[in-house]
């Protein structure tokens, strides 16, 4: 039986975070022997809100694809390649630009609040604007059936459906629909600083890259409980973030909740709740730091990967835009 297909994919803006690894990077590693995954590392997309700063894609494109070995992306198995250097993709959006309404894609939420975070105003760039459609051509030549993506993502795999639904009642039913995979929980890891959202604009991430000096410094660092001034004083569990992220990354839920009990009581120190933490995450960073170094000691053998996965998907790209164009009677003579 023939594998069903994985198409998911981040904008090369800068290293990988663990918001990242809990947002989708695990469930790639966790699924990419079980689909066919391809992912894509979406320099257009990063343009789209770039268009000045071209020079930041390449060496990004590198960070990235070392972030992915380093967590376990296999790149036997999985195809990673560059958006930019498949242009069936661009083409495919060009046509999917007649199946989507302007008001549609301004009420994208995901679109909405970045529209906000970024300041564009009403000087919102039309390539911008239209990047759920590029999205959804990111996803479909592909024919993907599963896209492991954070929860703010959700907004795109549904717009994405609906070209879908549109293009195949309009032309022929070529697509597929595609499943979005979010995190177990469907949260949202908190930014160090206590924010929702971790991210590199935000300045409050933990890379996967970080050194053991600086994790530490970020953990003892963390957002608490403010109103917890001394350690006898009874704490807050919502909101701080040092607990959220340890109901992420600690395996040992009994101690978890033994600290929350103490830290509500009173008595348990910030000081010592974020020393556990940090020996979790070093733990778990450790062995994702050291494979991204001796990766990164040869940055030809990570071009030659990103080559070779380009190649690949290319051959994906062009019978899917053939059956696209014959869809569409674009298929002249
Ligand atoms: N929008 C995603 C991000 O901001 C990146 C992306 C581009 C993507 N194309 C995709 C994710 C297709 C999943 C599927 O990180």
């Amino acid at each position: 039986m023939q594998k069903k297909i994985i198409l998911t994919g981040d904008r090369p803006t800068g290293k990988l975070h663990l918001g990242h690894y809990v947002g989708s990077l695990s469930n790639r590693v966790n699924l990419q022997d079980k689909y066919e995954q391809f992912i894509l590392i979406a320099d257009l997309q990063a343009l789209t809100d770039n268009a000045e700063r071209p020079e930041i894609l390449k060496q990004n494109i590198i960070e990235v694809t070392l972030d992915y070995l380093a967590v376990g992306i296999d790149p036997k198995v999985s195809t990673i390649f560059i958006q930019s250097q498949v242009p069936e993709l661009t083409e495919l959006t060009f046509y999917f630009m007649n199946l989507v309404t302007v008001p549609r894609l301004q009420r994208n939420p995901t679109v909405k609040t970045e529209i906000k975070q970024k300041n564009f105003g009403s000087g919102v760039p039309v390539g911008f604007f239209v990047y759920p459609i590029s999205q959804a051509a990111d996803i479909t030549l592909f024919k993907a059936n599963l896209v492991p993506v954070g929860v703010d993502q959700l907004p795109m795999i549904e717009q994405t459906n609906e070209i879908v639904r549109k293009f195949n009642s309009t032309y022929e039913p070529i697509f597929v629909e595609a499943e979005a995979l979010v995190p177990k929980d469907a949260g949202r890891l908190p930014g160090i600083d206590g924010q929702a959202k971790m991210g590199k604009s935000l300045g409050n991430a933990i890379y996967l890259s970080d050194d053991a000096d600086t994790l530490q410094k970020k953990i003892m660092s963390m957002f608490t409980d403010p109103t917890h001034l001394k350690v006898e004083d009874p704490g807050k569990i919502e909101g701080n973030t040092v607990f959220t992220y340890l109901d992420y990354f600690a395996s040992d839920k009994k101690t978890v909740m033994e600290m929350k009990e103490h830290y509500q009581k009173g008595g348990l120190g910030d000081v010592k709740v974020k020393k556990y933490l940090n020996e979790i995450l070093q733990e778990l960073l450790k062995p994702i730091r050291e494979r991204r170094q001796h990766f990164a000691k040869d940055i030809s053998y990570i071009e030659n990967i990103v080559r070779a996965g380009t190649e690949k998907a290319k051959i994906k790209a062009s019978q899917t835009m053939q059956e696209v164009r014959k869809a569409m009677k674009l298929n002249y003579f």
